[in-house]
C-alpha cells in the first residue's frame, strides 16, 4: 500500500541534489520510498497524511549503543556529579548484573530502550554486546540483541573480566566467544583505550574478524589520546567511536581515509557520553573542517551515557561542539548510515530518496532548526519505520 505525506514545511532529504524541499511530498510504498518531490506533482495513493507544515526527515540512524544489559549504575553517576572521574570500572559492575540476569530480563530491558528510542525518532539501531565476556553470556546478548536491533556488533574486546588474565581472555574472544556469535552479528568492535585493550591485542581482535568476513568497528581515544584511530584507520574500519582525544595526525588520518575512496574511517561522536562523562568533546568542528566524515550516536548505556535521544545528540552537536543544524542533522542520520555502511543502494538508510528505505519522521516543528533551537523540548510527532507508522 502506497502512503502519501504531503504538506511539508520543510523536507530534509540529505541528497546533495534534492537537499531540502519546500512543500514537498513523500510517496511511501510498503517498506521503501517510492518518490520525494513537490506536492503538486505527486501522484495518487491509498492513504494521505497530511503533516500540516512540519519539518520531515529521514528516521535518526543510531549508530552506537549498548543496550543488552541488565542494572543500574545512579550511584556511579551520582559519584561523578560530586566529583569522582569516569573511569571504564563501571562496566564490571554492568557485567556482574547482566551475568545474573535471565534471557527475558535482557530482552524486556532492550525492547523497553528500543522502544523508548523508536517513539522519538530513531528508525535504525545499532546495539552491541559486551556486557556477557563469558562465551555463554556473549552468545546470549547476540541472541537477544539480534532480535531487536537493525545491526549487531559483538564486544567481547570490551574489558578483561576480573575472572581472567588479559592472554587467556584474548584466545576466548578470537577464538570460541567469535565462533559462537558469528551468525548473530555483523560487525566486530574493540575498546583500544587506557585501562581496557592495547593496540596490539586490539588489532588481534579485528583481524580475527576480518578473517571471518565481519565488518569492524572501535572505541578509541575516550579515556586519553591513544592509537584507536590510527588501528582503525590501518584496519579499514567503518568506525572510530568516541575520539574525544585527537591529536592533529588522528583528524588528518581519518580525513585522508576518504580520500579517492568510496568507504573510509567515519568518526563517529558521542557528545551526550562527553557530557555525562565531564570528558572532554570530541572535536567535531576540526573533523570536518578537516574533510572527515563524522557520526553522532547517542552511545545509549547504563554507565556513560544513558540516554537514547538522538534530538539530545543533534542539539548538544549544535550548541556545544560548534557544528550548524544541517550538518548536525546529516551526521544523525547520513553520518550514522555511512558508519554502519547502509548509506546506499536499494533500501539505504538515512536519506529520503526513490529506493530508500521508507523511514520517515516529522518534528512537530516547522523546520529542523528547532532541534537546537528548542534543545530537551520532545519535538517527534510522527515516526514510520520500514513504512509502518510507529507514532
Ligand atoms: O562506549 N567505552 C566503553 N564502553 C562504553 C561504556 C560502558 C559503561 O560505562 O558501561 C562507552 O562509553
Amino acid at each position: 500500500m502506497a502512503r502519501l505525506i504531503t504538506g511539508i514545511g520543510e523536507l530534509t532529504t540529505n541528497e546533495p541534489e534534492l537537499g531540502t524541499l519546500r512543500s514537498a511530498a513523500v510517496v511511501l510504498d510498503d517498506d521503501r520510498v517510492d518518490w520525494v518531490g513537490p506536492a503538486h506533482r505527486a501522484g495518487p495513493a491509498d492513504e494521505r497524511v497530511d503533516v500540516g507544515g512540519r519539518a520531515v526527515l529521514p528516521g535518526w540512524v543510531d549508530s552506537h549503543t549498548h543496550l543488552v544489559f541488565a542494572g543500574d549504575r545512579t550511584a556511579e553517576f551520582e559519584a561523578r556529579m560530586a566529583g569522582e572521574p569516569y573511569s571504564a570500572g563501571g562496566i564490571a559492575v554492568t557485567v556482574d548484573a547482566t551475568r545474573r540476569a535471565p534471557d527475558d530480563v535482557l530482552a524486556g530491558n532492550l525492547a523497553r530502550l528500543a522502544h523508548e528510542a523508536r517513539m522519538q525518532g530513531t528508525t535504525y539501531l545499532e546495539t552491541k554486546t559486551g556486557y556477557g565476556l563469558t562465551v555463554t553470556d556473549e552468545l546470549r546478548s547476540a541472541r537477544v540483541a539480534a532480535r531487536v536491533a537493525d545491526e549487531v556488533t559483538f564486544l567481547g574486546a570490551h574489558i578483561v573480566p576480573g575472572e581472567c588474565a588479559a592472554d587467556e581472555y584474548l584466545d576466548t574472544v578470537t577464538g570460541p566467544m567469535l565462533d559462537a556469535v558469528a551468525e548473530h552479528v555483523s560487525w566486530v568492535d574493540a575498546f583500544c583505550d587506557t585501562g581496557a585493550f592495547d593496540e596490539e591485542q586490539s588489532e588481534r581482535v579485528l583481524r580475527a574478524a576480518a578473517d571471518r568476513g565481519l565488518g569492524v568497528r572501535v572505541h578509541g581515544n575516550q579515556l586519553g589520546p591513544g592509537p584507536g584511530v590510527r588501528l582503525a584507520v590501518r584496519c579499514r574500519a567503518a568506525s572510530v567511536d568516541h575520539c574525544s582525544y585527537l591529536d592533529e595526525a588522528d583528524v588528518a588520518a581519518l580525513a585522508d581515509s576518504w580520500s579517492g575512496a568510496a568507504t573510509g574511517t567515519v568518526a563517529t561522536v558521542l557528545p551526550a557520553c562527553d557530557l555525562s562523562t565531564r570528558g572532554p568533546l570530541a572535536p567535531a568542528r576540526a573533523l570536518l573542517d578537516a574533510g572527515a566524515v563524522v557520526a553522532l550516536a547517542t552511545n545509549a548505556n547504563p554507565g556513560s551515557s544513558y540516554t537514547t535521544s538522538m534530538a539530545y545528540c543533534v542539539a548538544t552537536a549544535v550548541l556545544q561542539m560548534g557544528l550548524t543544524v544541517p550538518e548536525a542533522v546529516w551526521a544523525a542520520t547520513r553520518g550514522g548510515a555511512k558508519a554502519l555502511r547502509a548509506d546506499s543502494g536499494e533500501g539505504a538508510v538515512g536519506v529520503l530518496r526513490e529506493g530508500a528505505r521508507a523511514d520517515v519522521h516529522v518534528l512537530d516543528a516547522p523546520s529542523v532548526t528547532h532541534l537546537a533551537y528548542r534543545p530537551g523540548v520532545p519535538l517527534t510527532w510522527a515516526v514510520w519505520c520500514k513504512g509502518v507508522r510507529l507514532r
